[in-house]
C-alpha cells in the first residue's frame, strides 16, 4: 500500500493475541502458535517501522498476569524470547530500528535479561524507529512503579511539583501516546496495556489470530484509522451548528 499522503499513527500499540486459539484450531500445541506469532511479529514490526511512517511500535508480549500460565508455557515463552532477540538483533540492527523493553525485571531469569540487556545496547543507536517490547509489563505496575520513583525525588528535592508531563517522563519510557491500538483475536479488551499512554488511543479489534495478521491486515487497519475523528475532547465548530 502506499503510505505517502496518509494520516499515519505516530505510535502504534499492538496487543498481541489469539496465539493459542490459532494453534488450537489446526490441531497443534499453544506453543506452535506462540512460534508462529513470534515469525510475524518480527517480520511485520520491521514492515510497520520501516514502510508505513509509523515511529514506535509498542508490542504487549507477556503480561505481569501471564505468569499465571503453567509453567511449562511461561518456560515456553522466556525461551522463545531469548532465542529470538539473540537471532534477531542482527537484523533490527542492520534495519536502523531501536529496541527497547518496558516491564518489570523481577521475577524474569537472568538469561532471558542478558539477551533483552544485548540487543538494547546492540541497537541503542539506531534512529529508523522505536521498537518496545512490552514484556512482563502491566498498566498497574507502570504507574505504581512510576509513583515510587516520583515519591523519592519528591522527598530528595529533585523535583518540587507534579504534573501530567512531569508524571509521564517516570514511565518506563518517555514515549508519546499511543495513537492507534490494535488487538488481534476478537477480544475486546485493554487487559493491563498502556493505561497511561493509550487515554485518546483509537482502537481496532480485528478477529483475525495474531499468526496471520500480516502486512495487508494493518494496511486494513491503517485505512479504518484514518478514516476516524479524532477529537482529544474538543469540537470543531466550524462543521457542526450551535
Ligand atoms: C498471545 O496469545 C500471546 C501471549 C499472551 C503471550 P495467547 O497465548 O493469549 O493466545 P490465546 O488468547 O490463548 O489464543
Ligand atoms: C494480553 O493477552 C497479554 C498479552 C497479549 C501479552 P491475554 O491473552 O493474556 O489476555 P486475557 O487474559 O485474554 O485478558
Ligand atoms: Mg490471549
Amino acid at each position: 500500500m502506499d503510505y505517502q499522503n496518509l494520516k499515519i499513527p505516530r505510535h502504534v500499540g499492538i496487543i498481541v493475541d489469539g496465539n493459542g486459539r490459532w494453534a488450537e484450531e489446526r490441531g497443534r500445541k499453544r506453543s506452535y502458535g506462540h512460534q508462529k506469532g513470534s515469525e510475524n511479529l518480527e517480520r511485520l514490526s520491521r514492515y510497520i517501522l520501516t514502510k508505513t511512517g509509523v515511529e514506535i511500535l509498542s508490542v504487549y508480549v507477556f503480561s505481569t498476569e501471564n505468569f499465571k500460565r503453567s509453567v511449562e508455557e511461561v518456560d515456553y515463552l522466556m525461551g522463545l524470547f531469548t532465542k529470538k532477540f539473540k537471532n534477531d538483533a542482527k537484523k533490527y540492527k542492520r534495519e536502523n530500528i531501536k529496541i527497547v523493553f518496558s516491564g518489570r525485571r523481577e521475577p524474569l531469569k537472568e538469561e532471558v535479561l542478558k539477551t533483552m540487556d544485548e540487543i538494547t545496547e546492540m541497537t541503542k543507536n539506531n534512529t529508523g524507529g522505536i521498537l518496545n517490547f512490552c514484556l512482563n509489563y502491566g498498566g498497574h505496575a507502570e504507574i505504581v512503579d512510576a509513583t515510587l520513583k516520583i515519591y523519592h525525588d519528591l522527598e530528595s528535592g529533585k523535583i518540587d511539583h507534579l504534573d501530567e508531563e512531569i508524571f509521564s517522563k517516570y514511565l518506563y519510557h518517555d514515549l508519546p501516546p499511543i495513537d492507534f491500538l490494535i488487538r488481534t483475536s476478537g477480544e475486546y479488551r485493554i487487559s493491563n496495556f498502556m493505561l497511561w499512554q493509550a487515554s485518546y488511543a483509537e482502537f481496532y479489534f480485528p478477529k483475525t489470530y495474531f499468526p496471520d495478521f500480516d502486512e495487508k491486515e494493518f494496511d486494513h487497519a491503517i485505512l479504518e484509522y484514518t478514516a476516524r475523528d479524532r477529537r482529544f475532547g474538543g469540537i470543531d465548530y466550524e462543521k457542526t451548528n450551535h
